[in-house]
């Protein structure tokens, strides 16, 4: 286990543990305040994310950034990450070994962040964090709480691409968030 954000940086830095590794042109580590109350946590970079090296910095974070901005949430307040560090292939789904080897990296930031609350976008991290057995329709918008840490599970933000209707959904997850976090 590491005990700095450089002695973490510098373990990922080369990283081959999965068959991401040969489709990367950058490692999307993750990004914002590191001793932030609210942690995102998405799936994986897309294209824009591996160029740049930055997550949700593609059309999935612009909107999640207008959300931010719908209720007042600063991008450099929180701190923003992924299941996994690097692209998979064409923006499918990571696979379970691909997630299980990179997931010790997230495990070491939330513990370096210690976050209050973990928003989960998505049912790609809803499901790798909290288990299999949670789907996203079902537990999108309901507290989780585990071991000291308060889960909000939501849409990941390129579902509301697809579907407008879920964009209410997603400001009112992201806005229970902000108050919850005021009372804790
Ligand atoms: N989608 C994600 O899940 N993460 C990113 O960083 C970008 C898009």
């Amino acid at each position: 286990m590491v005990d700095t954000w450089e002695e973490l940086e510098k373990s990922i830095v080369n990283c081959q543990k999965c068959r991401l590794a040969k489709g990367r042109t950058n490692i999307v580590f993750g990004i914002g305040n590191k001793n932030a109350d609210i942690m995102f946590v998405g799936e994986g970079p897309g294209a824009d994310e591996d160029r740049l090296g930055e997550p949700f910095i593609g059309k999935a974070g612009k909107l999640m950034n207008m959300a931010f901005d719908a209720i007042g949430l600063k991008r450099e307040d929180v701190y923003i990450a992924n299941i996994v560090k690097c692209r998979p292939p064409l923006n499918r789904n990571p696979e379970f070994d691909e997630a299980s080897a990179c997931l010790n990296y997230l495990r070491a930031q939330v513990i370096l962040v210690k976050p209050k609350i973990i928003v989960l976008l998505g049912s790609i991290a809803l499901q790798n964090i909290l288990g299999k057995e949670y789907k996203i329709t079902a537990s999108r918008g309901k507290w989780i709480e585990q071991k000291g840490i308060l889960y909000m599970p939501t849409w990941h933000p390129a579902a509301l691409l697809r579907d407008e209707t879920k964009k209410i959904d997603f400001i009112n997850d992201l806005k229970e968030v902000l108050e919850r976090n005021n009372t804790i």
